[in-house]
Parts: C-alpha cells; sequence; structure tokens
C-alpha cells in the first residue's frame, strides 16, 4: 500500500496482553466502521452508537473524518491518493484503539471499497463491524449540512464524492442503516443489535 522506508525496526510485545486490558475493562475492542456519502449520517448515528454504548459502560472513542482532517490529517486533501492515506492511517489508528482494548467508532466517507478491506483485514474479522450508511444522493444533496453539495455542484469543488468523485458501496456490510428511511434512535438500535448478535457486547 505505502513504501516501508522505516528500516532496523523490530516488534516488540507488550508485557500486559489485549486479553489482559479487555478483562480489565470487560468489553471486547473493536472497531465500528461507518461508510457513506457526505451527508449520509455517519457522524450522527456513530455518535448516538457511542451515547448508547457509554450509557452501558463500554468505553467508546469516535474517529470522524472532519475532525481528523483538522490534525493528524490535515496534510491530506481529496485526491484518491490522499484519501486512501487517510483511510490507511485511519486503520491503523482504529486498530491500535481496538487493541487497547475500546470500541473505535469511526465516519470516514471511506469510498474505495479497497481500503475499507484494507482495515477488515488488519483488524480482523469478528472485531471489524462495516456499517453502510445509506441515503441517496438526492436526501444527501437536500441535507447538505455544509453547503458543500452546493459548492460541488457550482464548480467550487471539483473532487466531491457523489457528484464528481466516486463512491462504492459495500457488497457485504455487517449492517446497512437507512438513514432517509430511519431515525437516529432507529439506525443506533440496530447497530446495537448487530453487536449483539456478534458477541461484541452482551445481550
Ligand atoms: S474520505 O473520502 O477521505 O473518507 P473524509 O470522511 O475524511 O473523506 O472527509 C469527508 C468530509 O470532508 C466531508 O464530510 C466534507 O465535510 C469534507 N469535504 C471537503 N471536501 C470534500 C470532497 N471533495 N469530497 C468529500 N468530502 C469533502
Amino acid at each position: 500500500m505505502v513504501e516501508k522506508k522505516a528500516t532496523n525496526v523490530t516488534w516488540h510485545e507488550h508485557k500486559v496482553t489485549k486479553e489482559e486490558r479487555e478483562v480489565l475493562l470487560k468489553q471486547k475492542g473493536a472497531v465500528l466502521w461507518f461508510t457513506g456519502l457526505s451527508g449520509s449520517g455517519k457522524s450522527t448515528v456513530a455518535n448516538e452508537v457511542a451515547y448508547n454504548l457509554h450509557s452501558i459502560g463500554k468505553l467508546t472513542y469516535v474517529l470522524d473524518g472532519d475532525n481528523i482532517r483538522q490534525g493528524l490529517n490535515k496534510n491530506l486533501g481529496f485526491s484518491p491518493e490522499d484519501r486512501n492515506e487517510n483511510i490507511r492511517r485511519i486503520s491503523e489508528v482504529a486498530n491500535l484503539f481496538a487493541d487497547a482494548g475500546v470500541i473505535a467508532i469511526t465516519a470516514f466517507i471511506s469510498p474505495y471499497r479497497k481500503y475499507r478491506n484494507f482495515c477488515r483485514e488488519l483488524v480482523g474479522d469478528g472485531r471489524f463491524v462495516e456499517i453502510f450508511c445509506r441515503a441517496s444522493l438526492e436526501t444527501c444533496e437536500k441535507r447538505d449540512p455544509k453547503g458543500l453539495y452546493k459548492k460541488a455542484r457550482e464548480g467550487i469543488i471539483k473532487d466531491f464524492t457523489g457528484i464528481n468523485a466516486p463512491y462504492e458501496e459495500p457488497e457485504n456490510p455487517e449492517l446497512i442503516v437507512d438513514t432517509d428511511k430511519e431515525t437516529v434512535e432507529e439506525s443506533a438500535e440496530k447497530v446495537m443489535k448487530k453487536l449483539k448478535e456478534l458477541g461484541l457486547i452482551k445481550g
């Protein structure tokens, strides 16, 4: 994916294991990966799920595109290469959170299947939950919470997802939430149910 420039580095095993951390936290580390168009509700549902999990005593952390792009990934734009690097770094960060025993909840457009699958492989099946926030382009454009679709239509933004940059829908996500039909609470409840089914939280 990217050239490995670091040489002469050796992996150091942790003295405290992931399993021991999970016993301490009384939970399983996982990555809940929300994907979907801008304005599809990823961050809103992700935060609602974080709230629900927090309420039952689970430690979560939401990683969100608009936030991460102001710090860790502020040197990245929206070319395919930069989006891929954005997702690669986030995958590594989310995987570290999961390894720490935290339930990492990510909300990135993540338009390319290949890079979402990179995260799936990194985290490992069973702990990676892909959630497709499905809302039509029409709905997202109508919502346009940041006025970005308007700018894209006016040609001010040249590579806007759904307008003039691609979005590859997930083929086999663990869950689809239809945010143009469901309320935020209903979508979040569906996620909670799925986490129980997958054994990531207790029923
Ligand atoms: S991703 O494609 O690399 O996964 P990410 O989720 O980090 O995108 O960032 C998307 C957010 O950046 C959008 O919600 C929007 O607010 C903003 N944004 C700015 N320019 C673009 C663009 N060209 N395409 C999509 N989103 C953009």
